[in-house]
Formats: C-alpha cells, sequence, structure tokens
C-alpha cells in the first residue's frame, strides 16, 4: 500500500470527520503529515526530512531493520494472549530482569502506561488495604479515569481533586520552594511528601503507597519486539550513546544559556533534556507564548520539538536514542539563529515603542508590528518587548496600526 494514499489536506478534512477532536494534532495549525520513519528522522509525504525530538517511544530509532524483522517473523508464525505458555515471554522477562534492581524480578506486561499504572494502584490498594495516594504536584500518570483522577495535570481542568487524593509540590530546584541555593533539596523535598502524609494520617486517613510498573502485552509479537529492542541497545551501545550525546547537547545548550537570556535553565539526563525559557531573570516568569513560537520556528527548519511543565514553556528533547553529535550541533545550531533572529526582533520593537505614533506608522513595520497589536493604544499600554502573539491570536487590524494584508508569512512570529 502506498505510503501516501492522498493529499495532505483530503488527510486532515478526512481526520476532522473521523477521529475526535480530543485526539490532538501536533503543529495543529499546519499539521505535518507523516509517511515514513528511519532512525532519528521522519519523512512527510513531500519526502522533506525532519529530526525528530520528540519520539522517544521509537526507542532505538524508527523502523529499525531488527525489531521489523523480529516483529515480522513472530508475526507469520504466531500472535496470541500471554494464557499460553511461549518463550518468548518468559525469555523478555529474563533479560529484563538483568538490566533491574535484583528485587525488580516479577512481571506483568501490559499494553501501555496507562494500564500499568492503573494496575499498580490496583496492586497497591489491595496490599495496604489503603485508598488514599500522594502525588506530585502536575504529574500525569494516563488516560484512564483511574488515572486522571490521581494526575492534577488533568484532573485541575476536569473535576478537580478528589477527597482521598493529596498533592505533594513538584522538586523543581529552578521555580519551586527548594531552590539550588537550598543546602539540601532532596530531602527538603522528601520532607515535603512526609508532611503530606503526616496531614493525612491526622485525618484518620491511610495512604497507599504507588510505584510505576513494566509495559507491553505480553504476546509472542510484542516480546518478541522487546528481545530485539534489548539486542540492539546493547549491540549499538545505546545507553552510553545516549550518555554522551546527551551531554554534549547540554554542553551546546549551556553555551547558549551565556548567550540568551531567554533561557533559564537546562536540566536533563541523558538524551532527556529542558530548556527552561523564562520572561527575566528575577522572576523566572515562564516564557509561554515565545516556547511555541520556538517550536514553531524549529519546524520551519526541519526540527520536531515539543514543550512541556506548569508553563508549558519548557523545550523538550527526547529523541530516539540513536540521535548523533551532528544532530545535537545542528539543532542547537539552529536554536541559537532562531534566538538571535528574535532578539534582533525584540530590540527593533524597543525602538519603535520610544517613538512616537507616527513613528509606529511608517514603514517598516514588518513583523514586529505584531507585538504592538496586543496592547490597547487608545489606553496608550503597549506590552512589554518581550510579549509574543500567541499562535491562535490572528489580529489584522487594530484601532491605530492598519498592517499588512498579510502579516503572517511563514517567517512571522504567528505561523
Ligand atoms: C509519565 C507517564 N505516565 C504514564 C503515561 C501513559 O502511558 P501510555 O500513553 O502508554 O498509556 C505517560 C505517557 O506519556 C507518561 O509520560
Amino acid at each position: 500500500m502506498a505510503a501516501d494514499r492522498r493529499g495532505k489536506a483530503a488527510t486532515l478534512a478526512l481526520r476532522r470527520r473521523l477521529l475526535s477532536s480530543s485526539c490532538r494534532l501536533f503543529f495543529p495549525e499546519d499539521p505535518i503529515k507523516i509517511v515514513r520513519g528511519q532512525g532519528q528522522y521522519m519523512y512527510d509525504e513531500q519526502g522533506a526530512e525532519y529530526i525528530d525530538c520528540i519520539n522517544n517511544v521509537a526507542h532505538v530509532g524508527h523502523c529499525h531493520p531488527l525489531v521489523v524483522q523480529a516483529a515480522h517473523e513472530q508475526n507469520q508464525v504466531l500472535n496470541t494472549n500471554s494464557r499460553y505458555l511461549h518463550d518468548n515471554i518468559v525469555d523478555y522477562a529474563q533479560r529484563l530482569s538483568e538490566t533491574l534492581p535484583e528485587k525488580l524480578c516479577v512481571f506483568y506486561f501490559l499494553n501501555s502506561g496507562s494500564e500499568a499504572n492503573d494496575l499498580a494502584l490496583r496492586l497497591a490498594r489491595q496490599y495496604t488495604g489503603h485508598w488514599d495516594v500522594v502525588v506530585l504536584d502536575h504529574a500525569y500518570h494516563g488516560h484512564l479515569s483511574s488515572l486522571i483522577d490521581i494526575s492534577p495535570y488533568k484532573f485541575r481542568g476536569l473535576d478537580g481533586q478528589k477527597e482521598w487524593v493529596h498533592v505533594a509540590p513538584l522538586p523543581d530546584t529552578y521555580r519551586g520552594p527548594y531552590r539550588e541555593d537550598h543546602p539540601n533539596p532532596a530531602v527538603a523535598y522528601a520532607s515535603e511528601v512526609k508532611r503530606v502524609v503526616s496531614s493525612v494520617q491526622e485525618k484518620g486517613r491511610k495512604v497507599s503507597d504507588l510505584c510505576p510498573l513494566t509495559q507491553f502485552g505480553g504476546s509472542p509479537v510484542s516480546c518478541a519486539v522487546g528481545l530485539a529492542v534489548l539486542d540492539v541497545l546493547e549491540k549499538e551501545q545505546l545507553q552510553a550513546h545516549a550518555a554522551c550525546v546527551g551531554s554534549f547537547l547540554m554542553e551546546l545548550l549551556g553555551q547558549q544559556k551565556a548567550k540568551h537570556p531567554i533561557i533559564g535553565d537546562i536540566r536533563g539526563v541523558g538524551l532527556f533534556v529542558g530548556v527552561d525559557l523564562i520572561k527575566d531573570k528575577a522572576t523566572r516568569t515562564p516564557a509561554t507564548e515565545e516556547a511555541d513560537y520556538l517550536v514553531s520556528r524549529l519546524k520551519e527548519n526541519y526540527i520536531l520539538l515539543s514543550t512541556d511543565g506548569p508553563g508549558r514553556n519548557v523545550l523538550k528533547f527526547k529523541p530516539p536514542m540513536c540521535f548523533s553529535l551532528d544532530n545535537a550541533q545542528h539543532v542547537v545550531a539552529k536554536l541559537d539563529a532562531i534566538l538571535t533572529d528574535m532578539e534582533e526582533k525584540m530590540r527593533s520593537c524597543e525602538t519603535l515603542r520610544l517613538q512616537p505614533e507616527a513613528a509606529l506608522l511608517s514603514p517598516p513595520l514588518g513583523e514586529c508590528a505584531l507585538l504592538l497589536v496586543l496592547g490597547d493604544p487608545e489606553l496608550g499600554s503597549l506590552p512589554s518587548a518581550g510579549s509574543f502573539v500567541p499562535q491562535q491570536a490572528k489580529p489584522f487590524v487594530c484601532k491605530h496600526f492598519v498592517l499588512s494584508d498579510d502579516p503572517f508569512p511563514q517567517s512571522s512570529f504567528n505561523t
């Protein structure tokens, strides 16, 4: 079957008609149609190559030939549930146990993180006889109802907090109550959890322990795939590779932090790296719109990246583990160019902001005029030079400034 059977617009129209709108697209204003993946790259229907910094689920790289072969070979022989004896499931459990601490030696394979966490919750409740749970603020544990109840990231926007759910602060050493200048933030955050537990107990309630379990359904095919993934991890030494490329990436990003004040913090382990963007150093206010803008400009440069964090201001790198030193260098060079461009625009807007109104009307208004429409000229309030137009905003005309017919060209703030 051809990968691209219909044009992108037709696919989008069908998707809008047939799929729930809550199943969101990346880059909703201009979604990408991906037809092929290989290693750390994804390809659209026109053949354009994107570097994938989002997809850590394709752990050892998209469509790794050994993983594809293992799935294909096992699919030709048998795929069924885990209720029969089969060597793949015990081989996979054994291989996994060799990578884990000794105590973690009993497995229950499931299809998703959500199912695993739901089972963990049931096990903890069954074992302890207690119902209440303590979770970290902003945490996400999955999309089942049982997990939405214990995920502040989700329940805050839905039904709210249940009386049996207790929230401890996120151990955030950049913006949280205990920061980098604290002598022992780990102990301080752990004490917060103890404090929450004590206050729950004082109310006569009892708390369950919760720990996450492993994923996959345990079928012969999924276990064959799991075994192939472990083989590739070992053969290509991907853990050592990720540690090496990850520290190089952090070092390059560190150089950017020294150059661009919008970068407040860089943190991560291996190839899971966050770049925390701020509006100003003193308040550490999340630079949410700027992060959105950067992500859309990176996409124009064929780099796929997403944001995360309570303020949606953290650029989140989590590429497949085969992401290379060259990829790191390329992505950071593009990030640098976009940030430099942003800063120049902000500087010229700052100059415009100080001019009388007539100067604002005279060309070149250019892209930075977009910043001005967010303010209310009638009241004389203009946004700070640090404000960017959110992607959803479509202001074409404002009372005092008529912008060009197309104020949102590809390179402008609003993509
Ligand atoms: C921390 C965490 N827990 C649970 C889940 C849910 O996993 P799944 O999407 O496989 O159900 C996710 C998925 O993104 C996750 O990031």
